[in-house]
């Protein structure tokens, strides 16, 4: 297995970085995960786009086209050139002595590595999650490496044999522990505004555009709790989750059985249709 560390590709054994890595000392650092499919790499401009910009909002100063120039050569050392794989990758503020102030001209940490993975056209699965408190940062819209608050509740979902934990703040959902979440009512699609208690998904912006393509009607609001129980149907979206229909919410049962709903199953369907 390959690894892309500081513009060097080395063996995975041999990809190591300094303990005094901001990455590994505060979390310091900012992580995507994006995926090739049949057509290439999905939405790659929008992760990369998204990277810098999280990048300059906690000001590392680094420009991702080093990423972008690098991608193919990390794919044919690991020969998946042309194969559907996963892509991770992450900046850190790099290695400095621990001191919580931004160290002045030091390298950022570069590393990204792929790994063979497959999605299927629709993802099969109908999903049961959790409500969880919302206990995480008020920056939930910086894609941080610090993921504490979502692997703890990620956690309380698997311990509950759910599939995923949906985080409520202040009375509302605001998103999964690693997906964003919508609704639909009377036919509109309801979701979290993207503000500061999200993470705007790309898997989130292309189900708006589709939505807007497809003539369903979008209104991004916060969903209460106890409005749960009113809402027609309901799915996460990510991208290793893509769009994925939820049978059960916390104590709302939307379908007992493999049923999905209609808006959902016409954004699945649309939305496997960006990959041919
Ligand atoms: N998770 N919200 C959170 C908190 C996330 O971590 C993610 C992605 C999303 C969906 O974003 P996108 O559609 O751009 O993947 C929403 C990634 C996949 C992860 O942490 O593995």
């Amino acid at each position: 297995k390959k690894v892309y560390l500081n513009g060097k590709i080395v063996s995975a054994e041999d990809a190591k970085i300094s303990v005094f890595d901001r990455g590994f000392l505060f979390g310091d650092g900012i992580y995507e995960v994006m995926v090739q499919l049949e057509n290439g790499l999905f939405y790659k401009k929008a992760h990369l786009d998204r990277l810098q910009d999280n990048l300059n909002k906690i000001g590392i100063q680094y420009n991702i086209k080093e990423i972008d120039d690098n991608l193919e050569v990390l794919l044919k050392a690991s020969n998946l050139t042309d194969q559907s794989c996963l892509i991770y990758m992450q900046v850190t503020r790099g290695v400095a002595p621990r001191k919580h102030s931004y160290p002045k001209g030091v390298p950022a940490t570069v590393m990204m590595y792929a790994l063979p993975f497959s999605l299927p056209h629709i993802n099969p699965k109908n999903m049961k999650a959790i409500l969880e408190p919302d206990f995480r940062w008020h920056r939930c819209d910086i894609k941080s490496t610090s993921l504490l608050g979502n692997i703890m509740t990620n956690e309380a979902a698997m311990n509950a044999n759910t599939n995923e934990a949906a985080l409520v703040r202040d009375g509302v959902i605001s998103e999964g522990s690693h997906t964003n979440i919508f609704f639909v009512k009377d036919g509109t699609v309801l979701t979290h505004p993207a503000n500061e208690h999200i993470l705007n998904g790309i898997t989130r912006k292309i189900v708006l555009k589709l939505c807007s393509d497809l003539d369903i009607p979008v209104n991004e609001k916060p969903i209460a709790e106890n409005e749960i129980e009113h809402m027609d149907e309901a799915f996460f979206t990510g991208t290793t989750t893509q769009v994925a229909s939820i049978a059960q919410l916390g104590s709302r049962t939307f379908y007992k059985n493999d049923e999905i709903g209609k808006v959902t199953i016409k954004l699945q369907k649309a939305f496997a249709q960006l990959r041919e």
